[in-house]
């Protein structure tokens, strides 16, 4: 492989090579542990897990399916005590239970489904000479499912487009679906972004005046049956029966993981659509600004910036004041403009300067200090952009990206980073063509966007760091690294930083024949754009929640072993447990051996 030593502080480890082992592949000189895996208890008393004798009521209790984001947050005053925060994206049934029927789950089945979703909040303790961590039973330990009661606020709250048979407020919502990745806030709550939340819902069809149709069209709200089949156990889930049902999903939720009783908020501020995450960056004068991406080829990128300051401390005035926060402010849509338009063909061919340009967010939607909404569209009420932000974006010509997953601040420079996955649509038939921000036609590989942004304001500058792939091919760049030197990389998802400035990625849906990984590159100074793989996660696994601490570096691995027809009788994957055991869904955490410093 490419066992380059590192050059930047911080990524001193030799790459992991591109392979198709069953196992987390890591560097010469660490150790690694599965911290939790799916089926593991959260609460005590939770039955322990037996795959073949699962039950709704032991889901409830136990850590549920597809782990995604993680947050770790120190536990003030206990050394190598955090609360580890974890999102449980979406269940995999043909690889959860034996012999199961797509066409006629069992209504026990569906009730594990809705249990294995949400988010599991569990205590973790560490060593002081190792980066080792165990789960641990505490008062903050908690499961939120699909079933678990969350208050909507912002301008939809209590609109007649949220109001429901179970809920005429238009203020209480059951469940949270499909929570990809988030972000952990200074003020110490976790934030989850509700992504494909459109699988769940079913016979959109059946809503036939002409705009109620076109809502659902652009959210890609399925016709006829869902693949769960969850609406003939709820009717719910059904668009015939309970039109505004699906409106009430698609936000980005709050959590105070502190409070185990605590009721999480829908923020309908920040919009509906597809949402990867959100993640916060603080600007100089106290405001709070929450970068989000709609993760649909050909979708748009947004942030949300504050009226009120960020109160500083964790107190509980600091905490009231800033659970706030999302409540007023201003979103944006993105719109980007290339300095060398005439230049691209969608070969992924670098222009002299590299692939770089302009932007402005354009204002959609301004939320009060009463909670209610202006819309800033025309030809839309506050209501409908807060939940149709898509057909909001549309309507201002916002640029159509390659996907936009996590975006990501640099604490210690502010540049603002994006991981654009992949775009195989992109120039195909009467799709978009390429563009400077997104430059190859049919990509398979994905990018990641450098913006250096006026964080409250509506101007910023662009450049492509990474067009991701082999650096082989002619139509990769690695930040003007030399391409002899780095690793193979191919559709970027998430985004960490560790505490050099050095950013982390993590990737999902490798188009390189090699399973998936996390990979540090070095932003600044001689070597910006070296990208090493540090670890591979095992086959059919996606890399997900990179947190990387001095002394740490954890991963989700989501979804080992899926693959299209992978089933309970033909795993692609035993991890974590091995042998002939199914496959796990886990979160896994890698140190350096006698606990040193992580790439140093
Ligand atoms: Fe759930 Fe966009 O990844
Ligand atoms: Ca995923
Ligand atoms: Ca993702
Ligand atoms: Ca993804």
């Amino acid at each position: 492989g490419t066992g380059t030593a590192g050059t930047g502080t911080g990524t001193g480890f030799t790459a992991v090579a591109p392979n198709t082992e069953d196992a987390l592949v890591i560097p010469e000189g660490y150790e690694q542990s599965v911290v939790i895996r799916w089926g593991d208890a959260v609460l005590e008393g939770a039955p322990a897990f037996d795959f073949d004798a699962q039950t709704a009521a032991a889901a409830a209790q136990q850590f549920g399916f597809n782990c995604d984001f993680a947050g770790l947050l120190p536990i003030e005053g206990q050394a190598d005590k955090f609360l580890l925060v974890v999102s449980h994206e979406y269940t995999t049934e043909p690889m959860m239970f034996r012999g199961y029927d797509s066409a006629a789950p069992t209504r026990e089945q569906f009730e594990i489904a809705l249990a294995g979703h949400g988010l599991s909040v569990v205590e973790v303790h560490g060593k002081s000479d190792s980066g080792e961590l165990k789960p641990a039973f505490g008062k903050y330990n908690r499961r939120l499912t699909a079933t678990s009661e969350f208050e909507v606020k912002g301008p939809a709250a209590g609109s007649d487009l949220l109001r429901t048979t179970a809920d005429p407020t238009g203020t209480k919502v059951l469940g949270t679906l499909n929570n990809c990745a988030g972000g952990v806030t200074p003020w110490g709550t976790v934030l989850s972004g509700e992504e494909n939340f459109n699988q769940y819902f079913a016979n959109a069809e059946t809503v036939t005046d002409p705009a109620g149709a076109a809502r659902l069209k652009r959210y890609g709200i399925p016709t006829g049956a869902s693949e769960r089949k969850w609406e003939t156990f709820d009717p719910r889930f059904d668009v015939a029966a309970e039109p505004n049902e699906v409106n009430r999903f698609g936000y980005i939720v709050e959590l105070n993981p502190w409070d185990a009783t605590s009721v999480p908020v829908k923020h309908t501020s920040l919009g509906r659509f597809k949402h990867e995450a959100a993640t916060i960056y603080v600007a100089g004068d106290g405001s709070v600004i929450a970068y989000s991406g709609d993760d649909e080829r050909f979708d748009y990128m947004y942030k949300f910036v504050s009226t009120k300051k960020v109160q500083p401390g964790m107190g509980a005035a600091s905490m009231r004041h800033n659970m706030t926060i999302l409540d007023e402010g201003t979103l944006y849509v993105a719109k980007l403009t290339g300095d060398h338009a005439d230049e691209i063909d969608g070969s992924g061919k670098v222009p002299d300067g590299g692939f770089t340009g302009k932007g402005q967010w354009i204002p959609l939607l301004e939320t009060g200090a009463d909670g209610k909404g202006k819309s800033l569209v025309d030809g839309m009420s506050a209501e409908e952009v807060a939940v149709f932000t898509r057909l909001a974006g549309d309507k201002v010509g916002a640029t159509k990206m390659d996907r936009p997953e996590d975006f990501e601040a640099n604490p210690k420079t502010g540049k603002v980073y994006v991981a654009l996955t992949n775009n195989t649509n992109r120039g195909k038939d009467d799709y978009p063509r390429a563009d400077e921000a997104n430059p190859r036609n049919l990509n398979k590989n994905g990018q990641v966007l450098e913006i250096a942004d006026d964080h409250t304001g509506t101007d910023f500058t662009w450049t492509l760091l990474l067009v991701c792939g082999d650096p082989a091919a002619a139509d990769t760049y690695f930040g003007g690294f030399d391409k002899s030197k780095v690793s193979p990389i191919s559709c970027p998802d998430n985004l960490a930083f560790d505490p050099h400035g050095n950013l982390w990625v993590s990737t999902d849906g490798n188009a390189l024949k090699s399973n998936d990984g996390l990979f540090s590159v070095i932003l600044d100074g001689p070597d910006r754009g070296e990208t090493k793989q540090f670890l591979t996660v095992p086959r059919g696994a996606e890399t997900c929640g990179p947190i990387v601490t001095e002394k740490h570096v954890i991963v989700c691995v989501q979804h080992p072993g899926e693959s299209d027809d992978a089933t309970v009788d033909k795993p692609l994957s035993n991890w974590p447990d091995g042998g002939s055991a199914q496959p796990r869904p886990s979160v896994a955490v890698v140190w350096k051996k006698n606990g040193g410093r992580i790439g140093v």
